[in-house]
């Protein structure tokens, strides 16, 4: 479109700058200004305000049926938003064409920048195994920085749903399993995007979503319904967002699914009762991809025009790509069936937004060609995408200390579909790929293994992996070498959005090639590249060391060798559980105590417990080694008691007891073993991730408060019932090294 755009708006850019918009700078506060610009408004601009329309070459999801004319409705103050324009030539010719509207209201421009702009940070789930949230926050700082320049004033980002189905394909978006690692994260990552203050041109707003309980989708089917009781909602699915409220995010986004019978998007009691109601949530809700369109396949509203009504009044305020209230809102509000007031409210919110970006004032001021140049180019930016994605990747296990490889090794052969994959290892929801830049897990090998190092490489078969007619070459590879690396998992294109799975096992015969190296006496150390938690129950039983890489980045070859020969110690922890088998799915460190629990494996009659399956995870949330150990000792209590508005502080010494330095996640956990409801075995409290050198220790304490014993009881009230508390402090959700109880009185 870019050509398109530029020719024909060129012209009258000049002109548009130098017209003066009826929001002309006046030094009026901004909720004067929004009322100033309300009044002068026709009901038909007010509902252009709350438009949002794709750019037709960038669609990231089904094409509206609907004829358009995408300059003559922006011309027409038709449009107060898009999404999928990029670029900073582009998105200043856009803006260009809405400065020749009546109002000259500016444009915003919003855009899935997920886990980077152009430098590509490692896919959100992998960032979230970090437990670094100055990384976090950091990587989602420099998205903004790069975005910003190129014209977006709008990430579509970070996606806050829990989630515990690891066959959702958009598991990869979200920061896992946990309420209270996703909400440290989710706050991690708004203030990375926004910035201390929104209207910083580095900055970009941010979009908590999907708004709600989208993760929960039945049978991890993408779009699916979702059916949860208020008690597991309130609990686990909602902190995240109200962690992002609390951070300042501007904007939610609404979800696809229904949620109790209910869509998300014709919810008033998530949008109104909730989130503008009890959080009192200042910004706007953008509804999804058609998400208003689609109340009507649900069987929710009658037509296009019934779904607006039910929209508006539910409080989404913009509507993404249905087309709805640019059709019907008007004939609603004309006819009586929609308050003007909603609109009102609607449009008030999405211009307080437009006034603290500063586009009011200079609506071009994000667009700039040779900012943006600066900023995709800084090799600053690219470092940090390799620390970060060498922070990322959990090492699940390591026999013997198969890891590092030793340098000086006389041979290495990397076998296997990624081993030389490039735009793999950038991930998807990407705006656009730059693989050729990626250095590929071969390359970045021979670069680390040093002159000496024979490096020989061969596929063994593609990532579908339905044919072994490459595997006598790969064995051929193998036995010449003293070290074998095998890269498995999925193709970028197998995770994220619509790319739910039935089987998330290793793709075709992965398994069987890990096999057949492990028949000919070379076995590998694997390293496994993939969007999701994958089964792989062959590879975790006999390979001597995994490396779970998941998609990480522009950086990720590098960051992998930087892990495999050592040079950054792996401190990644799981942030979902790995399931055996897909029969425990869905499956969470978190489960609920029962009448008949399991306390011995080999005595499972009349317990709760599969007859063919261990209960337990493959790797249990929070797992994750070092190439060092780490001793936990001396717990010690302020005190054992506390009323409910006191404190108690737990601590405890650190000590890294191995032979090199490294960083621990260290991890509290707590159990309210009675209440009036029947409460987790295990909720995670509080972590902290401490870098130790060799030999060196340090005293950790974490501090426990009425928010840290509180649950929602059945009447959904906040309370911290006293009584006894269990508190255990651990390098894994299975791994506990130290356990005290306390208590909270009356
Ligand atoms: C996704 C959103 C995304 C939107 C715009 C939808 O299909 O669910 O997460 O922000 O498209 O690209």
């Amino acid at each position: 479109m870019t050509r398109n755009w530029i020719a024909r708006s060129a012209a009258t850019t000049l002109l548009a700058l130098i017209a003066n918009g009826a929001w002309a700078a006046d030094g009026a506060a901004i909720p004067e200004r929004v009322e100033a610009l309300l009044r002068q408004m026709t009901l038909a601009e007010k509902v252009g305000q709350l438009n949002q329309l794709s750019d037709k070459q960038f669609i990231t999801g089904p094409e509206s049926e609907l004829r358009r004319n995408l300059e003559s409705d922006i011309r027409a103050g038709k449009v107060g938003s898009m999404l999928n324009v990029k670029g900073a030539a582009d998105t200043r010719a856009v803006q260009a064409i809405a400065m020749q509207s009546r109002l000259k209201i500016p444009l915003l421009f919003g855009l899935d920048v997920i886990h980077g702009y152009d430098t590509i940070f490692p896919v959100p789930l992998g960032e979230a195994a970090s437990w670094d949230l100055e990384a976090i926050e950091q990587s989602a700082r420099i998205a903004a920085r790069e975005a910003s320049a190129a014209g977006i004033h709008w990430t579509f980002a970070p996606m806050v749903d829990i989630a515990r189905d690891p066959r959702w394909g958009r598991v990869m978006e979200g920061a896992g399993e946990d309420a209270y690692l996703g909400s440290r994260i989710a706050a991690a990552r708004v203030r990375g995007f926004q910035g201390v203050k929104l209207g910083g041109t580095g900055s970009v707003m941010a979009t908590a979503k999907h708004f709600a309980a989208y993760g929960a989708a039945i049978a991890g089917r993408d779009y699916n319904a979702v059916d949860m009781s208020e008690q597991l909602l309130y609990e686990t699915y909602l902190p995240p967002f109200k962690a992002a409220v609390d951070a300042g995010a501007a904007t939610f986004m609404n979800s696809f699914n229904t949620l109790n019978g209910v869509p998300a998007t014709g919810s008033a009691l998530l949008q109104r009762d909730i989130l503008k109601g009890a959080w009192g949530f200042k910004g706007f809700v953008v509804s999804d991809w058609n998400s208003i369109g689609e109340m009507v396949p649900h069987g929710y509203a009658s037509d296009l025009s019934d779904a607006a009504a039910k929209a508006i009044i539910a409080g989404s305020d913009m509507d993404m790509e249905s087309n709805a209230y640019a059709g019907s809102l008007a004939q609603l509000v004309g006819a009586g069936k929609v308050d003007v007031k909603l609109v009102d409210d609607a449009v008030r919110r999405v211009l307080t937004k437009k006034f603290e970006l500063g586009l009011f004032d200079d609506p071009y001021r994000f667009s700039d060609p040779k900012r943006e140049k600066e900023a995709v180019s800084d090799p600053a930016h690219r470092a940090a995408a390799r620390a970060t994605a060498a922070k990322s990747m959990v090492l699940l296990k390591n026999d013997g200390g198969a890891l590092p490889i030793k340098r000086g090794v006389k041979s290495i052969a990397v076998i296997g579909p990624l081993a030389d994959a490039r735009r793999d290892l950038e991930g998807g929801w990407i705006v656009k790929s730059n693989a050729a830049r990626v250095v590929n897990l071969v390359d970045a090998i021979r670069a680390q293994a040093g002159a000496g190092t024979r490096v020989s490489f061969a596929a063994g078969c593609d990532v579908a992996c339905a044919s072994d007619s490459g595997f006598a070459a790969a064995l051929a590879a193998a036995r010449e070498a003293d070290v074998v690396v095998l890269a498995v998992g999925e193709s970028w294109e197998m995770s994220g959005e619509a790319k739910s799975r039935a089987d998330i096992g290793l793709p075709g015969r992965q398994e069987q090639l890990f096999a057949a190296l492990k028949a000919a006496g070379k076995t590998p150390v694997v390293v496994v590249l993939a969007g999701r938690p994958l089964i792989f129950e062959n590879v975790a039983r006999d390979a001597k060391a995994i490396l779970y890489a998941w998609l990480p980045g522009s950086e990720g070859g590098n960051a992998i060798a930087d892990v495999l020969f050592g040079a950054v110690n792996p401190s990644a922890r799981l942030p979902m559980t790995f399931p055996r088998h897909q029969g425990q799915i869905p499956i969470s460190y978190q489960q609920y105590s029962t009448g008949r629990p399991v306390t011995d494996e080999r005595d499972i009659q009349y317990k709760s417990a599969y007859i063919d399956m261990s209960n337990s995870p493959r790797y249990a949330f929070g797992h994750g080694l070092s190439y060092t150990t780490f001793a936990y000792r001396d717990l010690k209590l302020s005190r054992n008691a506390m009323k409910a508005d006191g404190k108690i502080t737990l601590s405890f010494t650190l000590a890294n007891t191995g032979p090199v330095a490294g960083a621990e996640v260290a991890q509290l956990y707590l159990r309210d073993p009675v209440a009036s409801s029947v409460r987790p075995l295990k909720e995670l409290k509080g972590f902290q991730k401490i870098a130790l050198a060799p030999g060196q220790q340090q005293q950790v304490s974490f501090t426990i408060d009425r928010d840290s014993l509180a649950f929602f009881n059945r009447k959904l009230q906040w309370v911290a019932e006293p009584g006894q508390f269990e508190l255990m402090v651990g390098a894994a959700s299975d791994d506990i090294r130290l356990r005290a109880n306390i208590e909270l009185t009356e």
